[in-house]
């Protein structure tokens, strides 16, 4: 058993927490005359989910590496070792989500447990889940011939997908579409993080694999990548039925930082397969394993959301409050044009701009206050057009202002955006009808700060590299 397999997957729980906490979903709603379950619930419930999601993954990432891709005893008995705690840890969930449903302790769950597993709906999932499970085991001892490792890999994505029956889509009338997305979206993620744990921890102990394995993974990353945006895409228009509800909840506004992730995750692999690929391949896997490991990060930030989604559910009926949320403001304004800035060439009509990057900083804080705080395109245009202009608005004038803080003369434009931000956001959020809680609106300024800082850090990187070509 390899604990250390893609360790940063694991910086997905404070972020995990983090958002539970700002969306409120830590305190117990009690209403008189019905039981509630015990508040630590609350929080073991959905990190067991994500230590489910993540145990899943790499035990068939492991398989899909050891038993297809090559052939390494190592990886298919770390495939064993994992798949015994994803039971382990889906046995506990039960307990957890018994607890959550009928409003009683997980102590009292243990009872209850045999009958929920047979007559409810919940309990039968996840009684496929752990036969699953123990097939996808059985069938590991022999997964070093191929057609069982292939067997063995039906099976394993079959108990990977199984939570998605589990979903707000369930298996009626017209949902079916949406359960039938989501077990695309979580078979191809499966496959995708799980098999980059397994495939950088054998490269990491047998570099002499690298030439073979790893442009093998690299295809499979590729269609998975591909899978996941078209799935997970597919998966948000089903359940979020106009723009309001995108860019005015919180849901919505999740899902717009996870497609935000995703490019940013498509950025980093093609950086892995440019740069750290080849020197891989000739013997040095240092930049493999520290491109890795920031893959790791941005894949449990992204898992994390996604289990946070799951418990709060699609908001319901089709139009939000006329207000965008903190939240995909600084997605909008912020992470999305930074991440165009950082990924496209800079037009040569930028250049001159960017010698005053304080002037399109400045910009960029009073067009978040006129289009987010006082809807000025909302009251001319109707709400879903208005909300659609104002948020091409955003991502516009927040990707000339992100191109310019790239510049040498960048930092004070980080600086103006810095101090300026927190400002914005408390003059937006005063200003909102539906207001966001504070929880949230602090959340959104630590993410939009973060932002900055990464900015300042690559500016900084790219100065220095400047520099040193004058040199
Ligand atoms: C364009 C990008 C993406 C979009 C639009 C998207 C959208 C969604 C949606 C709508 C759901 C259903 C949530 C619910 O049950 O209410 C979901 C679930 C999920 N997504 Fe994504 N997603 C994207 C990218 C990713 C990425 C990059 C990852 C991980 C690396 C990921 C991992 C997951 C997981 C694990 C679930 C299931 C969570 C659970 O039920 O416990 N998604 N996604």
């Amino acid at each position: 058993m390899n604990f250390r397999l893609g360790a940063r997957l694991w910086w997905g729980v404070p972020i995990l927490l983090v958002l539970l906490w700002a969306i409120g979903l830590l305190v117990v709603a009690s209403f008189p005359g019905l039981t509630t379950p015990p508040s630590y619930v609350l929080w073991l419930q959905p990190l067991g989910r994500y230590a489910r999601d993540i145990a899943s993954m790499i035990a068939l990432g492991s398989l899909v590496v050891g038993g297809l891709l090559t052939s390494s005893r190592r990886a298919l008995q770390w495939a064993m070792g994992w798949s015994i705690l994803w039971f382990a840890i889906l046995a506990v969930l039960l307990m957890l989500t018994i607890s959550d449903v009928q409003a009683v302790t997980p102590w009292e769950a243990l009872g209850t447990a045999p009958s929920f597993l047979i007559d409810d709906y919940v309990g039968r999932v996840f009684l496929a889940q752990f036969i699953g499970i123990i097939v996808f085991a059985l069938l590991l001892s022999g997964a070093g011939n191929r057609r069982v490792a292939w067997m063995a890999a039906i099976v394993g994505t079959a108990a990977c997908v199984a939570p998605s029956f589990l979903g707000h889509g369930g298996m009626v009338g017209e949902h079916i579409s949406a359960t039938v997305s989501l077990g695309i979206h979580l078979g191809a993620v499966s496959l995708w993080v799980g098999g980059l744990a397994a495939v950088i921890a054998l490269v990491l102990v047998q570099p002499e694999l690298a030439s073979s394995v790893l442009p093998r993974f690299s295809l499979l990353a590729l269609w998975c990548v591909i899978i996941i945006a078209e799935s997970g895409l597919l998966n948000a228009s089903l359940r979020v039925g106009s723009v309001s509800l995108f860019v005015g909840t919180v849901y919505g506004s999740l899902i717009i930082v996870k497609a935000a992730l995703l490019g940013w995750l498509i950025r980093l692999g093609w950086m892995q397969r440019r740069r750290a690929m080849p020197q891989a391949v000739s013997g040095s896997t240092s930049l493999l394993a520290k491109f890795a490991g920031r893959e790791f990060v941005v894949m449990g930030a992204a898992i994390a959301i996604s289990v946070v989604l799951s418990r709060i559910g699609p908001p319901s009926g089709t139009l939000a409050s006329a207000a965008f949320s903190p939240l995909s403001i600084v997605a909008l304004g912020l992470v999305i044009p930074a991440l165009l800035a950082w990924s496209l060439p800079r037009p040569t009509w930028l250049s001159r701009l960017s010698e005053y990057p304080e002037v399109p900083a400045m910009a960029l804080l009073v067009v978040v206050a006129e289009v987010a705080g006082l809807g000025l395109l909302n009251r001319f245009l109707g709400l879903e057009f208005g909300l659609a202009l104002g948020s091409l608005v955003l991502v516009a004038v927040g990707w000339i202002a992100a191109a310019c803080l790239f510049g040498t003369r960048g930092m004070i434009g980080i600086v103006i955006l810095a101090i300026g931000w927190p400002a914005v956001i408390i003059l937006t959020a005063s200003l909102s009808a539906t207001r966001a809680s504070w929880q949230l609106n602090l959340v959104s300024i630590v993410l939009a700060e973060a932002a900055l800082v990464a900015i300042a850090l690559r500016q900084r990187s790219r100065t220095q590299d400047r520099e040193l070509v004058h040199v």
